[in-house]
């Protein structure tokens, strides 16, 4: 049985980075309720937009969690190939329970290169969906193997992420805002949107195209 202990303990405590999602996917039904934000918001309407001007072919949408966005993105674009992948093999092995008919892998990102060659293919789009806050320890070194394995296809990486008015409070050494993420990241921006959400007093969704520069 699932217990009840917030599933933000197991990600980001008292402002420090915990990072136990194995732990949590093993302990928690559906952290950060996936089963019902999977298509409710603009970003993710977004996504699909990006995935079909872009004309991506095979994608990759890193840090896929239950899968529930990696089905949204299948379902809304049939030509392309969506492949989900998680850090966390019990949100592999949930997702591809739930969803059969698609493809899931377990990986850490920042052992993209490795992953990408073990399983051959080279992904036209990478997705990163709200995963932003959880990999800054590894931020550099994913980019730079992320740029490496887009540069191979001349791909594109699409990136939704929610950031709050008046500032961030985690991770702000990084950025605090879409503009701070483009400029730390530094590659060139392709489309960019930036929509409130449900809760306009205290957030807003970004959704960012963006192409490395060799
Ligand atoms: C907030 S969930 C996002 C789920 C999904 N992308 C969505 O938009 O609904 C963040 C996910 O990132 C995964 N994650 C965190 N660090 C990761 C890493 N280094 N490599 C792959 N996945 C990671 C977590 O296990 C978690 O499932």
């Amino acid at each position: 049985m699932a217990n009840t202990k917030d599933y933000h303990d197991y990600v980001i405590k008292d402002g420090k980075f915990v990072g136990a999602f194995e732990e949590m996917y093993q302990n928690v039904e559906d952290p950060w309720h996936q089963t019902e934000e999977a298509a409710h918001s603009y970003s993710r309407m977004d996504t699909v937009n990006s995935i079909r001007r872009f004309h991506l072919g095979t994608v990759l949408e890193a840090g896929c969690g239950l899968g529930h966005f990696t089905n949204y993105l299948q379902a809304h674009c049939p030509s392309s190939k969506i492949i989900g992948m998680d850090i966390a093999p019990t949100a592999i092995e949930k997702a591809k329970a739930s969803f059969p008919k698609l493809s899931f892998i377990a990986g850490n990102l920042k052992d993209l290169d490795a992953i990408l060659a073990s399983h051959g293919f080279a992904p036209d789009g990478i997705v990163f969906s709200e995963i932003m806050w959880y990999i800054l320890q590894d931020l550099d070194v994913i980019l730079e193997k992320t740029k490496k394995a887009l540069l191979s296809t001349g791909g594109v990486l699409l990136i939704n992420q929610v950031f709050y008015h008046g500032g961030q409070r985690y991770g702000r050494e990084f950025f605090t805002t879409q503009e701070e993420m483009m400029d730390y990241i530094g590659w060139d921006v392709l489309a960019r949107t930036r929509s409130e959400t449900a809760d306009v007093t205290s957030s807003y969704e970004t959704h960012t195209v963006l192409r490395p520069r060799r």
